[in-house]
């Protein structure tokens, strides 16, 4: 039997965090479905079409996913993510994903809305711009990117502006999802709603 998870909102809020925390939780398998949009968008920084590179991704593209969490990819991640066909190439892999049994986990942007309207659970997890970009900065430093806040909160909004914005697919909550904002709660008690969330429509 399947059951699906759903998580969508925008980036740094905390929807990886809580997604994983699920998966380890209920024994679900996770899918980070931001990675195959920046492996598209690796590809097209390295000169291929995007829309070639989707129709090619193979699982080896996500084997190193570290490698694909910098600024550069990020940004052409959210370029790629508008053309309708780089979307359309990389739905059956999602949603096979959605359906497996044993339960999944998938977030992103799309999930409750396009990816799978039917999931069981849908979460849109969210907080302020100035929030994410602060946690992000964090983040980047740790791993030994050079930058600094004014930065990397132009780059949040500007990538909430185009993940929103686009035609195809935008980052919206679902009209069912319940809505997480990790501006005030914190990352752990967000989890904890996620927890309760999921045991409840489990039974
Ligand atoms: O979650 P992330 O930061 O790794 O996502 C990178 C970009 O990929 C994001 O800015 C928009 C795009 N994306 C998308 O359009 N749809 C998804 N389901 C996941 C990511």
């Amino acid at each position: 039997m399947s059951f699906t998870v759903a998580i969508d909102g925008p980036a740094a809020a905390g929807k990886g965090t809580i997604a994983r925390a699920v998966a380890a939780e209920f024994g679900f398998a996770h899918l980070d479905t931001g990675l195959l949009y920046r492996a598209v968008g690796r590809r097209m920084l390295a000169g291929e079409d995007p829309v070639t590179a989707a129709q090619a991704l193979r699982a080896d593209d996500l084997g190193d996913p570290d490698a694909l969490r910098t600024p550069e990819i990020a940004r052409a991640a959210s370029q790629v993510a508008v053309i309708p066909e780089v979307r359309a190439a990389m739905t059956d892999f999602q949603r096979a994903f959605a359906y497996r049994a044993g339960g999944a986990v998938l977030d992103g942007r799309d999930i409750g809305t396009v990816i799978c309207p039917e999931a069981q659970v849908k979460l849109f997890v969210t907080a302020s711009a100035e929030v994410r970009a602060e946690r992000r900065l964090s983040e980047l430093l740790a791993a030994g990117h050079e930058t600094d806040y004014a930065t990397v909160l132009a780059d949040v909004k500007a990538r909430d502006a185009r993940d929103a914005g686009r035609a195809t697919s935008p980052m919206v909550a679902a009209e069912d999802a319940l809505t997480l904002d990790t501006t005030e709660l914190s990352i752990p008690a967000a989890v904890a709603r996620a927890f309760a969330e999921v045991a409840a429509k489990r039974g």
